[in-house]
């Protein structure tokens, strides 16, 4: 049988993270990279082997022997190149968060739905393993009734105010930086492995560099690069660094998580704890394969990663025998793995986020700005057929 071609668009840390998965399905090729300039895609494929590179995405679009494409730059281009990819009649597995926009995002479910073309929002974080166990747990009642969620995502990349990428702006990142760079992860992950939809919230929004150094040249996410006075530019800065909200989940359940990218040592500390009126689980991105779980009346454990002790459900999430680590490129793995098998067989069910769980998220950031701005509880409708 003949591999799926197809094209990733956006050569920078996830073109790369894309790539590198893609390939580790077998059934799927990568056979094009589209970048910002022809440059750019050019040293993106020869430094990964990739047959064919443009400078003008649209270019891939046209070639009828691409069959789908992954979404991988900066989130104001995620809308127009999913639309004409779609347009094209290709498949889009597209990047958080989905858009700039609920308005954005509806019209791009809209045209993926009307054009009958599979289509994801890579919300990869949720096929760990470990969260895919907790997932399971909670479904089977192990945990009793869900009351309380905790938790954060933080990270330390910018710290500084030297610290600088295209997600400080806002014409390239959208209204919030840190809520949706990496919250839209949090409060997504927190209603799939709950199954509980969020239905109230009140947040509050903090930047804590009014102006950074914005270098003279474009700097790849996470480069830590210093800089020195004559490479910067001061800039005003309109994106949070800090974010926090008080959440409602179902008829009873209550929580609150922060996110931040200036909380110097964390790394990508993404991590929960759910509480449950029989026993709580928690889970921290930064030891992907442990799941604690405690209780009232007997010793708390910590539940080491393999698949032969978990819920056959999230046994099929661990590729590799226990004590052999599964970790953040294994989840993207998993996800288009699910994705790209449902391209070839229409019949399977829908086991990854699709453009409703991006329209979702973009909902609850859009609650989020105005709960900011109110400074009040904003009510947010739940999910279809959710809580
Ligand atoms: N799911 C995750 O775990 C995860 C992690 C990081 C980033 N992301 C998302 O991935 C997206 C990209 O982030 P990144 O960290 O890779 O950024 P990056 O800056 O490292 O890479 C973005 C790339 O897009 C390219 N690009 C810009 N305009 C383009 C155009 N018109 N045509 C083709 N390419 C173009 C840039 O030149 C760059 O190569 C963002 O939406 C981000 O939110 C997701």
């Amino acid at each position: 049988m003949s591999k799926l071609k197809v094209a990733v668009i956006g050569a920078g840390f996830m073109g790369k993270t894309h790539v590198e998965n893609l390939r580790r399905l077998g059934f799927v090729e990568v056979a094009a990279v589209a970048g910002i300039t022809q440059d750019e895609a050019d040293r993106f494929a020869a430094a990964h082997y990739i047959p064919r590179a443009t400078g003008n995405y649209k270019e891939l679009l046209a070639d009828p022997e691409i069959v789908g494409v992954h979404v991988c730059t900066p989130n104001a281009l995620h809308a127009p190149v999913a639309k004409d990819a779609l347009t094209a009649g290709k498949h889009v597995l597209c990047e958080k968060p989905l858009a700039m926009s609920a308005k954005e995002a509806k019209e791009m479910l809209d045209l993926a739905e009307k054009k009958k073309l599979c289509h994801a929002t890579n919300h990869n974080l949720r096929y760990y393993p470990a969260v895919q166990q907790a997932r399971a747990m909670i479904a089977n009642g192990d945990l009793g009734e869900i009351r309380v969620v905790q938790g954060t995502y933080s990270q330390d990349w910018l710290l500084y105010d030297t610290d600088f990428n295209w997600r400080i702006l806002r014409k390239h990142n959208g209204p919030l930086r840190v809520m949706g760079d990496i919250g839209s992860h949090w409060m997504d992950m927190i209603q799939h492995v709950t199954g509980l939809s969020i239905t109230a919230l009140c947040a509050d929004l903090k930047i804590i560099h009014k102006t950074r150094k914005q270098p003279k040249v474009a700097i790849e996410t996470f480069a830590g690069k210093t800089l020195t006075p004559e490479d910067y530019n001061e800039v005003k800065i309109d994106t949070e660094d800090f974010g926090m909200a008080m959440l409602h989940l179902g008829d009873n359940c209550r929580g609150a998580y922060t996110v931040s990218q200036v909380s110097a040592g964390c790394k990508n500390r993404f991590e929960w704890l759910i509480a449950g009126s029989k026993a709580s689980i928690s889970w921290n991105q930064e030891k992907p394969d442990e799941l604690w779980i405690g209780e009232r009346n007997v010793p708390n454990r910590l539940l080491l990663k393999d698949g032969s002790l978990y819920y056959p459900k999230a046994a099929s999430y661990a590729d590799y025998p226990g004590g052999h680590s599964e970790g953040y490129d294994d989840a993207h793995k998993q996800l288009y793995k699910r994705f790209w098998s449902r391209v070839m067989d229409r019949s399977l069910p829908i086991e990854y986020p699709t453009f409703a769980d991006g329209l979702r998220g973009m909902q609850l950031l859009e609650a989020v700005i105005e709960s900011n701005k109110k400074k009040a509880w904003v009510k947010c409708a739940p999910a279809k057929g959710k809580k």
